[in-house]
């Protein structure tokens, strides 16, 4: 009798732990984006140090079943990448290209060139030859380091205002405005077999889209290699600026270059100043206004993100010719910078999964745009 009561407990403790790893898990049976869009263009994702180091199993799994391009989110930026002068660390980017080439998922590097997570040396660094030495030496050294590793780069990053001028940079006090050129110039040098990328938010907004592609015609007319624009896509929800982004295709890919929405997540949340700015030195205090949704997403805002996703998965494949990446620039709604920029832990829903991992409203509206 007994040793029924255990066999059948026994069982039943196998059935409930089964059943908390499906609930966290997504179902096998949940088409998968990588495949639904695979003739098309690339469905990628950002990704954080604990998921590159594989210590999150259910992102992981959620990595490998849905996307078939990765971004990392911070290590291969500058400040985590040559945190001191010529001492570089390339442990998370190695585990990151190991594991993308071990899964079949291409990697677009980010970023060589950029204004913010500079290391600290660089904040006080006062003469232009010290920034040129820097500048030539993390370019030639990273990016030859990945060459043909990986598949692309965002060599330069945000270098634009939103007036379309050259951001007041480090890079552009020291250097001058060639600088954007020369970091071409190195990076097709030191890493032949990848695509090169220049990569910005806001650029479908007209001044800042002008100032774009003025920036991309230098770079081809002096005949350097730019193969792509990269529009970051940081946007809420009910303000896509769906006329801009039709228009930004056209002009950037009547240039002879891939489009990409490199970056994208439509937040549900407010910004004190809400004009889509994605500087993360911004931030600001915090009100009740500012965090409604600290106790799960309303339906029918659930529904309207998962419009807007769809009209702009509709434009994505009305331009397949011309947009080759589409990247959301995190896996789930729990592990977001959102949820903490510009206001310290708030509750946001910008992606397609869940906390749980699981499939939003928002997710089965971009997998409905191809049935
Ligand atoms: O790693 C440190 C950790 O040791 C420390 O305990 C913690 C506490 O402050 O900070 C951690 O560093 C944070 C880092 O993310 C890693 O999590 C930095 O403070 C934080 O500023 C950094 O934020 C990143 C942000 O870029 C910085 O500019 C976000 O994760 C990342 O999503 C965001 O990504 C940028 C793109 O690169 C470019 N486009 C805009 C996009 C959003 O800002």
């Amino acid at each position: 009798m007994i040793k029924k009561y255990s066999f059948m407990l026994s069982i039943a403790a196998i059935a409930f732990i089964n059943c908390i790893s499906i609930e966290k898990t997504v179902a096998q049976s949940t088409p998968s984006l990588k495949e639904t869009f695979q003739k098309d263009f690339l469905i990628g994702t950002a990704m954080n140090a604990r998921q590159i180091e594989e210590k999150d199993s259910a992102a992981d799994r959620l990595i490998k079943q849905q996307f078939n391009a990765v971004t990392p989110e911070n290590c291969m930026k500058a400040e985590i990448i040559e945190p001191s002068w010529n001492n570089f660390n390339f442990d998370l980017a190695d585990k990151l290209v190991a594991f993308a080439a071990k899964n079949n998922i291409k990697v677009n590097a980010h970023n060589l060139i950029w204004h913010s997570q500079l290391p600290a040396f660089m904040h006080y660094m006062q003469s232009a030859d010290s920034v040129k030495q820097y500048f030539e030496h993390h370019i030639t050294t990273v990016a030859s380091r990945y060459d043909d590793k990986v598949y692309s780069w965002d060599v330069v990053n945000e270098a634009l205002n939103e007036d379309g001028t050259l951001r007041n940079s480090i890079f552009l006090q020291k250097l001058g405005p060639d600088y954007i050129v020369e970091a071409f110039r190195l990076a097709q040098k030191s890493s032949p077999h990848s695509k090169l990328y220049y990569n910005d938010y806001n650029i479908e907004q007209p001044k800042k889209r002008a100032g774009a592609i003025a920036l991309i015609k230098k770079i081809q007319a002096a005949g350097v290699r730019i193969n792509g624009v990269g529009i970051q896509g940081h946007w809420r929800y009910d303000n896509v600026p769906m006329a801009d982004i039709e228009e930004s295709i056209k002009e950037f890919s009547a240039l002879g270059i891939e489009v990409m929405f490199t970056e994208l997540d439509l937040s549900v949340l407010k910004n004190p100043w809400d004009n889509n700015i994605a500087d993360v030195s911004a931030a600001s205090k915090a009100d009740s206004t500012m965090n409604p949704y600290k106790n799960g997403l309303p339906d029918s805002v659930a529904q309207k993100q998962a419009k807007a996703y769809a009209d702009l998965f509709a434009v994505f494949l009305k331009y397949k010719n011309n947009v080759t990446r589409v990247t959301f620039w995190g896996v789930n709604d729990g592990q977001y910078w959102l949820n903490d920029w510009p206001i310290h832990g708030r509750t946001n829903y910008p992606l397609l999964f869940d906390r749980y991992f699981q499939p939003k409203p928002a997710f089965d509206s971009v997998i409905a745009t191809k049935q």
